[in-house]
């Protein structure tokens, strides 16, 4: 016998080929293999399961099943963007924002929370989202930071329930349904709601609009980083907007608190001058 391990390969390929010659079509070991005895085996394997489950005798093994169809990506902006067309009333506006099934905050939340205040009022404050107050109340900042918006703007003489638009306010948030826990909505949120709010403040229609936190920022703006704006006016939709810190922020940290008293200022200053 040649030692199969020390053939080169040339001397492999002819050896194979002289198999082929001489009508070789089928490799097989070098001890035979009894198959007869291993079907026995099996059988024999098979009549022993089904002794001892005999309800499982009948399943067939099990196909695969085919596998879940993707889900259908939704551009809830989009969606969002065709739900405002055309609309010509804030009442409109409400009733479409609160039909919208693809936020899914409005899960969790107790109520709906849309506006505050005078339709028609001069200024326009878009705060973030509803939160335990507003959430059980369906009204814009009613908690203790708008407890507080409301002495702010009182300062330079403006009210949610002021007779006339010359001294109202008219308050919304970016979302009108509270995140779970109060936390931040994420920005994918925001961009979903962003053509509702673009269509809230042209039906709203106020000479300045004050946007108030990173999100409303965000939401108007399309950037955040609300310490370093705030007081800059800026524009959107055709309107001059200002940044302001949220009240919230303020009853923290009560030393930006001169701060905010420069923004009122300059807002006060602006809706003079119009
Ligand atoms: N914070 C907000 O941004 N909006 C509210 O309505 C209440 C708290």
């Amino acid at each position: 016998m040649f030692d199969i391990d020390h053939l080169d390969s040339h001397a492999l390929a002819a050896l194979l080929e002289w198999q082929r010659d001489m009508g070789v079509t089928e490799a097989v070991g070098e001890t035979p293999v009894d198959r007869y005895a291993h079907a026995a085996e099996a059988q024999a394997r098979r009549a022993e399961a089904a002794a001892a489950a005999p309800g499982l005798a009948q399943i067939e093994p099990k196909r695969r099943p085919p596998p879940p169809p993707k889900p259908v990506e939704v551009d809830t902006a989009a969606e969002a963007a065709r739900a405002v067309a055309g609309l010509a009333t804030l009442e409109a506006l409400a009733q479409a924002l609160e039909a919208f099934e693809h936020c899914e905050l409005k899960r969790g939340a107790r109520n709906f929370v849309f506006s505050d205040g005078r339709a028609g009022a001069r200024v326009m404050v878009l705060g973030e989202a509803p939160g335990r107050d507003e959430d059980l109340q369906g009204k814009p900042f009613v908690g203790r930071a708008g407890q507080l918006l409301d002495r702010m703007f009182a300062a330079i003489g403006l009210s949610r329930d002021a007779p006339a638009a010359e001294g109202a306010l008219y308050i919304a948030n970016v979302l009108p349904w509270r995140p779970p826990g109060n936390r931040t909505p994420e920005p994918s949120e925001v961009a979903m709601m962003r053509p509702f709010v673009e269509a809230h403040v042209r039906l709203a229609d106020p000479d300045v609009l004050v946007v108030m936190g990173n999100t409303p920022m965000q939401a108007v703006l399309g950037r955040t980083g609300i310490l370093a704006a705030r007081g800059t006016w800026a524009e959107a939709w055709g309107k001059p907007v200002l940044p302001m810190t949220h009240p919230s922020y303020l009853l923290r940290t009560p030393a930006a608190k001169r701060e905010a008293w420069a923004d009122l200022l300059a807002l006060k200053a602006r809706l003079e001058q119009a």
